[in-house]
């Protein structure tokens, strides 16, 4: 990373430095055919269509197949790929079967991503998989399992894990210039019908036009509802709420930069529902505590403010580290070199002054007022149009090119899968959630 092009001025004081993107993604050169990644993917909904996008730009991957239960994001994955024409089904197996495909990414519910990403391990194929990797603990200890067992590369999809900001952000911290760091506190916050996914039906979904019954999995059976079809986040069969969906950015984003790999050691939750009363599931006001081995992580997400946006806040003795939306701000905090100004002034005034002469004495070149900040404040950001997910997704498909570790592995995304799952534990119980490390599960009360 260097200064870019784009250096400018904001204010009076702040630089911005733009981060230099990576090139992971892009080559000099043609890449042969036989360095190239085939791969296909297994749902081609809102995040599969954006993964297709991105890949678009990365040079030496082409996908070749797409297979979706719903007729019309198939549709919608071919015009992702720029029209395309790769072949699509509603049934993933003939992807899995199919020997010239190396990789394939699950970008399904999240009530779908154990038995999709085990039968692609067992069938051979690396796997992109989507976040929450898992919808409970039990399903993310099978799906390590499996990977490891079937020595596959996995990439979990938390991008900000590949972005450059991120990246900056965990330079900053492994510098060690925040001094002790105690707490961290994020945020994800929306107020739009859309931020709480209550998302528009598509008018030619019907039982015809979708397969209800495979959709639905593991899943208790019921009949066919487009509600639950695409507002699937909203209920526990299929999603995880706001923990699921938000929490898991957050937390991955915090184990990226603070290389802490490992499950919450406790959390603590409250929230409730207060504007989206329309039968989910879950709470659209979700806080949690948690305890990690040497700090604490406050998180939050709401649906009825967005005045914070997506924020992660890093407090640290000698500095704050601050991500909001794509800005990254480090700010030193000065360190407390004058004499004590608050219990003196219940002293009689000869004593205080006494106090202070020798105070100033012994710091000869300290002035009064005067407040010594070591560094300056920086600041951060990439370049326009730049995409996490591009780096993210060619992060992947370079390790299942070079079998390189990826940076994102099923260890990660199970980590901080468990958290969420603790989070919800919690907030369902109202009991702390602990994670018993050596029984492998959450335990509450
Ligand atoms: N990384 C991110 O920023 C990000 C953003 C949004 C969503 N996601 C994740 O991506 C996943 C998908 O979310 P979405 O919003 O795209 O959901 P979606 O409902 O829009 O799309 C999911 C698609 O999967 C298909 N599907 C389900 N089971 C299938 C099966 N067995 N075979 C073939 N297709 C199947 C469905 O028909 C549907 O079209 C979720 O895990 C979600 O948490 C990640």
């Amino acid at each position: 990373m260097r200064l870019g092009a784009g250096a400018a001025v904001v204010g009076a004081a702040a630089k911005i430095t733009i981060l230099e993107p990576r090139t992971l993604w892009a080559s000099a050169r043609p890449v042969p055919p036989s360095d190239t990644v085939r791969f296909g993917i297994i749902g081609t909904g809102v995040e599969g269509c954006s993964l297709l996008r991105a890949s678009l730009p990365i040079a030496g991957v082409e996908c070749e197949a797409a297979a979706d239960l719903y007729d019309s994001r198939q549709i919608a994955a071919k015009e992702a790929l720029g029209g395309k024409n790769v072949e699509t089904s509603r049934d993933y197996r003939r992807i899995l079967d199919r020997k010239d495909i190396d990789a394939v990414i699950v970008a399904t519910p999240d009530h779908w991503h154990r038995r999709a990403v085990i039968e692609a391990a067992e069938a051979g194929k690396d796997v992109y998989c989507e976040k929450p990797m898992s919808h409970s603990v039990e399903d993310g200890l099978a799906m390590v399992e499996a990977i490891q067992k079937h020595k596959r590369m996995c990439t979990v999809g938390s991008q900000r894990v590949s972005s450059i900001l991120y990246h900056k952000a965990k330079e900053i911290w492994d510098s060690g210039k925040l001094g002790m760091v105690d707490t961290i506190m994020a945020a994800w916050d929306r107020n739009t019908d859309s931020g709480a996914w209550v998302y528009p039906i598509p008018p030619d979904a019907s039982e015809q036009t979708i397969d209800w019954n495979t959709w639905l999995g593991d899943a208790p059976k019921r009949p066919y509802d487009a509600i639950r079809f695409f507002r699937w986040r909203c209920y526990k069969d299929y999603g995880a709420g706001l923990a699921g969906d938000l929490f898991v950015h957050l937390l991955s984003g915090i184990h990226h930069v603070t290389g802490m790999n490992m499950p919450p050691q406790r959390a603590l939750s409250t929230g409730g529902l207060y504007h989206y009363k329309d039968g989910r599931e879950f709470p659209d006001l979700l806080w949690t505590m948690y305890d990690y081995p040497h700090f604490q992580v406050v998180l939050r997400c709401n649906h009825n403010n967005n005045d914070v946006g997506e924020f992660f806040g890093f407090y640290g003795k000698n500095g704050t580290l601050i991500i909001q939306g794509s800005t990254l701000r480090f700010k030193p905090q000065a360190p407390y070199e004058q004499p004590e100004d608050y219990s003196v002034f219940g002293w009689p005034v000869k004593l205080r002054d006494e106090y202070y002469a020798d105070w100033y004495q012994r710091h000869p070149s300290t002035k009064p007022g005067e407040f010594k900040v070591q560094g300056e404040e920086e600041v951060f950001a990439p370049p326009p149009g730049y995409s996490d997910m591009t780096d993210h997704l060619a992060n992947f498909f370079n390790s299942v090119r070079t079998r390189q570790p990826v940076i994102e592995n099923e260890v990660f995304g199970h980590n901080a899968a468990i958290g969420c799952h603790m989070s919800n534990a919690s907030y369902f119980t109202k009991k702390p959630a602990v994670w018993d490390a050596s029984a492998k599960k959450i335990v509450t009360g």
